[in-house]
């Protein structure tokens, strides 16, 4: 299994901050914020890893990453997206990389502390989400349940304005190498975008899409307040200042 970080975009929602560098190079507590999928990644054992980024500051990652071997990785790789297009227009850039393997996908303003070990060791094929409760699930994907047997999904919504569920699809994803078929018969939604709940809703019609629920902490980090929000947790649970004795 190999992993990918996606860090393009050019994140016009945290504007000014993003009029300097790329927003995964942004601190979240001690760390550029990309630092904590790469640690996700390292942490299940996934040592091989490409980032797609984009934008007018692609240049900011090398400096920072460097070959990736003080975050615990063995292979780096980068990959430069034109432009923007949605989380499946940059995963295409994976294919090469992919070699045929499955792939964990983390977008790079994801932080977690839960352990995806297991999942990432069990998996064999078709696609993994994560989901997590939240307390705006309208922000996210949102899967619907069958009404009779609850832990089944139906459906999966993108930013649905009357929530089916209170849990977020995560920026965490398992895909095999069908991924990259199934992106190619995407069409834009109405924000102009390849969606990625799209892809999901593709497994899940062909009844290969798993579930799990993320243990611990979870947050994105490309608004304001998520991103406040990712650096209070991380202060609070990283800063030697709070040990207690
Ligand atoms: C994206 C996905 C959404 C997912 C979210 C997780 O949203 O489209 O399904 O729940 O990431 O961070 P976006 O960051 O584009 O608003």
């Amino acid at each position: 299994m190999k992993g990918v970080v996606l860090a393009s975009g050019l994140g016009t929602r945290l504007m000014p901050l993003t009029a300097a560098t790329n927003k995964h190079l942004l601190p979240v507590f001690n760390q550029p914020m990309i630092f904590y999928p790469i640690q996700t990644l390292a942490k299940a054992g996934v040592d091989e890893v490409l980032v797609v980024t984009g934008g007018p500051h692609a240049g900011h990652f090398l400096p920072v990453l460097k070959n990736g071997k003080e975050l615990g990785l063995k292979h780096l790789e980068f990959a430069f997206q034109d432009g923007t297009g949605g989380i499946p227009a940059a995963l295409s850039l994976a294919e090469d990389f992919a070699d045929n393997d499955s792939l964990v996908v983390i977008l790079g303003d994801n932080t977690t502390d839960a352990d995806i070990s297991q999942a990432v060791a069990n998996f064999k094929n078709g696609a993994g989400i994560f989901l997590k409760k939240v307390s705006d699930p309208e922000r996210f994907g949102v899967p619907e349940f069958d009404s009779q047997d609850k832990t089944r999904i139906v459906k999966i919504e993108e930013k649905p304005t009357s929530p089916k569920s209170g849990f977020a699809v995560t920026g965490l994803y398992i895909y095999d190498n069908q991924v990259f078929d199934i992106i190619r018969t995407l069409k834009p939604s109405g924000r102009g975008e390849l969606e990625i709940t799209d892809v999901n809703n593709h497994y899940l019609k062909n009844g290969q899409l798993a579930w799990f629920e993320l243990e611990g902490f979870w947050s994105d980090a490309g608004t304001f307040d998520s991103l406040f929000f990712s650096n209070q947790y991380w202060a609070q649970k990283t800063s030697p200042n709070n040990k207690q004795d």
